[in-house]
């Protein structure tokens, strides 16, 4: 019965639209929330390309086109070398550096499975500078081009005027096409890649990464809908922006444009242009999308615009005007929640479709378009990586990520294969302590480490005692080991030959998602584990530690520097007494390059440094200390004034994030103060009080 309604109402309004179209009226019907083009338009547009797709692109599915058994070794991703006289654009450079420092790059031809050209072709608009020539003898000539077999092609723009077919000039065979302005109509599902259009000035990493998210509720914002931009008098694209006058109140609507563009615009201008350019100067573009609550994204002469990503980047919530644009990364991302797209034929809906959404819903999809925005496109590195990824996707069918691992943080970027977000950030009840023992005396009854066991092993929270055994001396006998409750298991594992990062590695065998790491010298008592285990699970997506240090920038030797000086803020907690989730360690396995990991095993505290900006990069948050009573007792490491070699450790790290993630924080969590009533609390944690543990 539903189903039959709703057929009923789409050849209906499908009959209707038609008529509309022919006879040229605006339609004043409801505006559909979807990226479907009309019907008719699909027909029309598929009879004029027709003879083009043909000519240029295969019918291409990953079963026809793509090789899978080259892809043996894993995905890997080769490119070929430069070519001297064929010079590259930045923002391929960019491109092909992010590449450079993936973890799937490889220089191995042999077992390459992805092929990505060293020819700019971003820019295939012939009448652009950036365009490139005879490009097609280039590409034939190269070695594994194989008609495009198992290639991916980067492209911006493509086609020229007057009509902007996709045309890249050049034939594409079986090459995936990782494109800008993807239209409905030529795309290959699930073989092509939409991406979006980005500016020269794009970061290549990093990103704008202090740009905070708004978390005011009820959002209210000086105007509800924005544009500022270029118009086109005539020609393709020109229609809606020339329109936009209509709907610009001067109030809580601000739709302005120019004609001020390109060399000859004074002979193309039309009567309104005068007016317009004067309007249009009023207003700030930066101002103006930052106070507004929708800003509008009208195609431009190809389907997609700049606009698109810089108004999700300022927490505008865009309205697509764009018929038969395929969004960037639709495949992936689920846009009904961040955007609302439209009819471009139905412009003069747009401010009754935006004021009718409730305050509630606008923050919604302002918050998911920003994290959108931050996860995936706020650098050509994470522009690449989604592509790559996506690409990826398709064939390791091992381990399909859900579209919540995609839409929601910390995104499928950071998404391992091991886990699914739904846990990713749940605290356990119960953690796994991992002990680190080095020392090269004698150990019995009455060493400091039985004490440290025995207070770890009398917490009501421990499942699991992991001793990772460095010593070169004896171990103990199982039943020297002070005597715990049935509740918990001790473990003793012999790792041979010294190497810091194995604290790391081992925390993976771990059953629990909480690990708390302590180093064999650490004085600490049962309430103080249990204390910061109880704070860990009110914020287990952070390290939970005692001892801090934090970094500063020298402008003299333009490097990071990590300082134990006991200032008010930190930025790092060390692991010699540390809660952390075990995803991290996850990350740090699975994410990191191996040259970083190398460093990490090498220098002492490397590891602690890289955790810390890990899940700083994350959840964008300072890791928490907790107060303790007395000195830890530990390592005189962390006490120094700057610890100079941990400075390469986070240079190193600063390199591959693009930017330094790590946050200062004031905060410190004392058991004396946290959650319950003073009285109370002195008894539940009585013995940090005496600080006799
Ligand atoms: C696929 O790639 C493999 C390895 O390079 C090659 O031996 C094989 O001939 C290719 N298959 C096709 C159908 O091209
Ligand atoms: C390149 O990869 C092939 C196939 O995986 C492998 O047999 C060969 O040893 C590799 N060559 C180098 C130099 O690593
Ligand atoms: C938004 O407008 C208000 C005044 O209406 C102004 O104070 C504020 O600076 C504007 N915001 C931005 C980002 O320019
Ligand atoms: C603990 O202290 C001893 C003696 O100072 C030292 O040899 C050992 O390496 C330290 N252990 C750790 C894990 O740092």
């Amino acid at each position: 019965m539903r189903a039959k309604q709703r057929y009923v109402l789409v050849i209906v309004s499908c009959a209707f639209l038609i008529l509309c179209y022919f006879s040229g009226y605006k339609v004043e019907g409801p505006m559909e929330m979807s990226v479907e083009p009309p019907c008719f338009m699909e027909e029309i547009e598929d009879n004029i390309l027709s003879d083009y797709k043909s000519k240029y692109r295969e019918r291409c599915t990953m079963e026809s086109c793509f090789n899978f058994s080259k892809c043996q070794s894993g995905f890997k991703v080769f490119v070929y070398p430069t070519i001297n006289d064929l010079p590259l654009t930045p923002t391929y450079q960019k491109i092909l550096r992010s590449v450079y420092l993936s973890k799937y790059y490889t220089q191995n031809v042999s077992e390459a499975c992805l092929f990505i050209l060293s020819i700019d072709t971003l820019d295939r608009d012939v009448l652009s500078n950036d365009y490139v020539r005879d490009i097609e003898s280039y590409i034939l000539n190269l070695e594994h081009w194989n008609s495009g077999e198992n290639h991916i092609v980067f492209n911006l723009y493509s086609g020229t005027w007057p009509d902007y077919y996709e045309d890249l000039g050049f034939d594409t065979g079986k090459a995936i096409l990782a494109k800008a302005s993807m239209a409905e109509s030529t795309y290959r599902y699930d073989f092509d890649v939409s991406i979006p259009l980005v500016h020269k000035e794009h970061p290549e990493k990093g990103g704008d990464v202090t740009h905070s998210y708004s978390s005011h509720l009820p959002d209210m914002k000086t105007h509800l809908l924005g544009f500022k931009g270029k118009r086109y008098v005539y020609g393709i694209g020109s229609e809606t922006r020339n329109a936009l006058y209509h709907i610009h109140n001067k109030h809580d609507i601000i739709a302005v444009t120019t004609c001020k563009h390109g060399k000859s615009w004074k002979d193309m201008k039309d009567e309104r242009c005068d007016a317009d350019n004067k309007e249009y100067e009023r207003y700030d573009y930066d101002v103006l999308i930052q106070n507004s609550s929708y800003c509008l994204v009208p195609r431009g002469r190809r389907l997609g615009s700049f606009r698109f990503v810089e108004v999700i980047q300022f927490g505008c919530i865009p309205v697509i005007l764009s018929n038969g644009w395929k969004l960037p990364f639709f495949e992936v991302i689920d846009w009904t929640k961040a955007a609302i797209t439209g009819d471009e034929r139905l412009l003069f809906q747009a401010p009754d479709l935006v004021r009718s959404i409730s305050p509630l819903q606008a923050f919604n999809m302002r918050q998911t378009s920003q994290l959108l925005w931050h996860i995936y496109f706020s650098s050509i590195d994470r522009i690449v990586h989604t592509t790559l990824e996506i690409v990826r996707e398709r064939f390791d069918r091992l381990m399909p990520r859900t579209s919540s691992n995609w839409n929601a943080a910390p995104g499928a970027l950071l998404t391992l294969d091991s886990h699914n977000s739904l846990n990713l950030f749940q605290p356990s009840s119960k953690f796994t302590a991992i002990v680190l023992v080095k020392s090269t005396e004698f150990v019995n009854g009455i060493s400091h480490l039985y004490k440290l066991v025995q207070n770890i092993g009398q917490s009501k929270y421990v499942t699991r005692i992991l001793i990772l055994w460095q010593s070169p001396m004896k171990q103990p006998y199982k039943r020297q080991w002070p005597k715990l409750g049935s509740h918990v298991k001790l473990e003793v594992v012999a790792i041979p030959n010294i190497s810091s990062s194995y604290k790391l590695v081992f925390s993976l065998r771990i059953p629990t998602n909480a690990v708390f790491s302590f180093s064999e010298n650490v004085t600490i008592s049962t309430g103080e584990i249990d204390f910061a285990f109880n704070v860990w699970m009110a914020f287990s997506g952070r390290i939970v530690g005692f001892e801090s240090a934090s970094h500063y920038w020298d402008d003299f030797e333009s490097k990071w520097y990590v300082t134990g000086k006991r200032l008010n803020q930190y930025s790092m907690v060390f692991l010699n007494a540390a809660i952390y989730h075990v995803y991290y360690v996850d990350l740090f396995q699975s994410w990191l390059k191996e040259d970083i990991k190398r460093e990490a095993t090498q220098v002492p505290g490397c590891e602690d440094v890289i955790l810390n900006m890990i899940a700083s990069h994350i959840t964008r948050k300072a890791p928490i200390k907790v107060t303790q009573r007395r000195n830890l007792g530990d390592t005189p490491l962390f006490h120094r004034q700057e610890i100079s070699s941990l400075s390469s450790c986070m240079n190193l790290l600063t390199r591959f994030f693009g930017y330094n993630p790590l946050l200062r924080s004031e905060v410190r969590m004392d058991p004396v103060l946290f959650k319950d009533s003073v009285s109370n609390l002195r008894k539940k944690y009585k013995d940090i009080e005496l600080a006799n543990p």
